[in-house]
């Protein structure tokens, strides 16, 4: 069942979704060859925490942290771990959080120093991606149009892997609400839009093959041929003309520009 929400209820997801992009902000600003994913578990435990939230992901499902940390080859959901990330890693922050009640999640792959330029690109043409399915996210437009701009993007256009076992959602009260939001399919398909559905669109998109796979910590995806995998995510509210983006890169991009150690060459 899709709920539409109130202007009212946007306004706190709003709340919400800029409690995510300012944790994600204060990442930005740490990030750098050394630190471990553990320790951005706690600063972003701690911010939420000064902010009156508490994470959307802890305990859901039993998920153990409140980040997900994917670095590399892992596609979503890695677990925070005490191995120091290094130059070259491209490694996504994914988090969400209830503020109020309602929830916000979104996520950020960030690249430390020199990565690979084929890496470089993959995060630009994911993130680009992002950018053209929230394009679609209008009134009377389908799901399945938001997810065709999406593999358009990358699977037609770059030859990229588009993954097909995970998937965006609808985002309200709930981390996952209906409708499922895919990173393929068809023009057309799929429910149709009305005002103020809140998605949580986020492509995860693969440099090699669309495979992947669970390890046996029964969370952690990673891509089958070990190639490295990008994942933006951010949270949207359908309106007429043009999607409300309800989360907010410009202030992570801020940080990131801002950070010696991380590479954003690329926009
Ligand atoms: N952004 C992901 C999602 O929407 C993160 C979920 S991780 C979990 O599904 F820990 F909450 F499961
Ligand atoms: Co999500």
């Amino acid at each position: 069942m899709i709920i539409y929400k109130t202007e009212a209820e946007v306004a706190k997801m709003k709340e919400a979704a800029m409690l995510v992009s300012k944790t994600l902000t204060e990442v930005a600003k740490v990030l750098k060859p050394g630190i471990t994913t553990r320790q951005i578990d706690q600063l972003c435990a701690d911010f939420i925490k000064q902010h009156h939230a508490v994470s959307s992901f802890l305990n859901y499902r039993g998920y153990p942290f409140t980040i997900c940390s994917s670095v590399n080859d892992v596609v979503v959901h890695g677990f925070p771990n005490d191995t120091p990330l290094k130059n070259g890693d491209i490694v996504s922050i994914d988090m969400g959080v209830i503020l109020d009640g309602w929830h916000g999640d979104h996520a950020y792959t960030f690249i430390l120093g020199d990565a690979a330029p084929e890496v470089i690109e993959l995060v630009k043409i994911t993130k680009e991606s992002l950018y053209k399915g929230i394009e679609k996210a209008t009134v009377n437009n389908r799901i399945g149009d938001i997810a065709y701009a999406i593999q358009e993007h990358t699977e037609f256009k770059h030859g990229y892997g588009v993954v097909r076992e995970l998937v965006g959602h609808g985002l309200g009260r709930s981390l996952h609400e209906d409708p499922q939001v895919p990173n393929y399919g068809k023009r057309g398909s799929g429910p149709k839009m009305k005002e103020n559905l809140v998605l949580a669109i986020e492509p995860m998109i693969n440099l090699g093959s669309k495979d992947v796979y669970t390890d046996d910590d029964g969370w952690t995806v990673r891509t089958r041929d070990g190639k490295p995998s990008v994942h933006f995510e951010h949270d949207v509210c359908i309106k007429r003309n043009q999607a409300l983006i309800l989360s907010d890169y410009s202030i992570i991009e801020a940080a990131e520009k801002a950070n010696p150690h991380l590479n954003s060459s690329y926009y």
